[in-house]
């Protein structure tokens, strides 16, 4: 579809602003220029290039390899196709935790070569020393705190995070360590509702969930998750709204069949010339 419409691009205050209003944030990850074309054009507030597509762009099995040269290679394509939405960078494991002057560093690179708007970072209070580095270097970051990806195996897995009192007050620290490091706004992933709803109510800034609840002031889903264009595993907090692998492999099955029969490709998808100029090559060919 063409793209004609004229469209404002969304900056981290609209988020601000859309929260003060009562209305969800709404946060979607792409992997490519036309799955973020089809996110930005579907309105999404905030794009994110997160290095979950590791998992669903590059086959690994975590975001644990993933490169800051692979982020930037993603978020060129991203960000090119970001009209309206806030393109935020997600900063990959290794990319900033040996110090801030690693963070500053990285963050610049996603803003520079990648074209991000913002940066993401995953941690807590830990964490809250490399954040503050990169706000003040001038580059607005989103935390991330909660089930962690990238510190899987400290965490045990793919597991909920904060369940009980003391890892529950834990978050609510670790959100609070970021609000007050200059973070703009915060991804709670895999934490109960309860915690969540904790959390958004002491905070000022968004709270932006994925399994978290209803009560976040947005919500963050996994595009190739929602639309079924992952076929690993998918955790509990996913809904899946399309089955796009059945639709391309039942495209795929069909191109196969229609060659088969000959029904493909027909006169309308071939080049014809000429009657004369046909006639003339049959004289002019070489003889065998
Ligand atoms: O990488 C990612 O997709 C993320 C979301 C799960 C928040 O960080």
């Amino acid at each position: 579809m063409a793209d004609t419409k004229p469209v404002k691009k969304l900056t981290i205050f609209d988020l601000q602003a859309k929260v003060d209003r009562g209305e969800k944030i709404f946060q979607v990850t792409a992997v490519d220029f036309p799955t973020a074309q089809l996110v930005d054009r579907a309105g999404i507030d905030c794009i994110l290039i997160g290095d979950s597509l590791g998992m669903t762009a590059l086959g690994y099995e975590s975001t644990v390899p993933v490169t800051m040269d692979e982020m930037i290679h993603h978020a060129k394509a991203i960000s090119k196709a970001a009209k309206h939405a806030l393109v935020v960078g997600d900063l990959p494991l290794g990319a900033y935790h040996a110090s801030s002057e690693d963070a500053v560093n990285s963050a610049m690179r996603m803003i520079k070569e990648g074209g991000a708007d913002v940066v993401k970072l995953e941690g807590g209070e830990d964490f809250a020393p490399m954040a503050e580095a990169v706000i003040k270097s001038g580059v607005p970051v989103m935390a991330h705190i909660g089930l962690t990806p990238q510190l899987m195996s400290k965490l045990g897995g793919f597991k909920v995070q904060g369940k009980d009192a003391s890892t529950g007050v834990q978050l609510l620290k670790d959100a609070m360590a970021m609000e007050k490091a200059g973070c703009f706004a915060i991804v709670l992933e895999a934490i109960p509702d309860r915690v969540a709803q904790i959390i958004t109510e002491r905070l000022n800034i968004p709270t932006i969930g994925i399994g978290a609840g209803p009560d976040c002031d947005g919500q963050n889903l996994v595009l190739h998750d929602m639309v079924g264009l992952f076929d690993r595993f998918s955790p509990k907090f996913v809904k899946r709204y399309a089955n796009c692998w059945e639709i391309i492999s039942k495209a795929l099955e069909d191109f196969q069949e229609d060659v088969n029969k000959g029904e493909f490709p027909k006169a309308e998808h071939s080049f014809t010339m000429k009657e004369e100029e046909y006639r003339d090559l049959l004289q002019h060919l070489p003889k065998s």
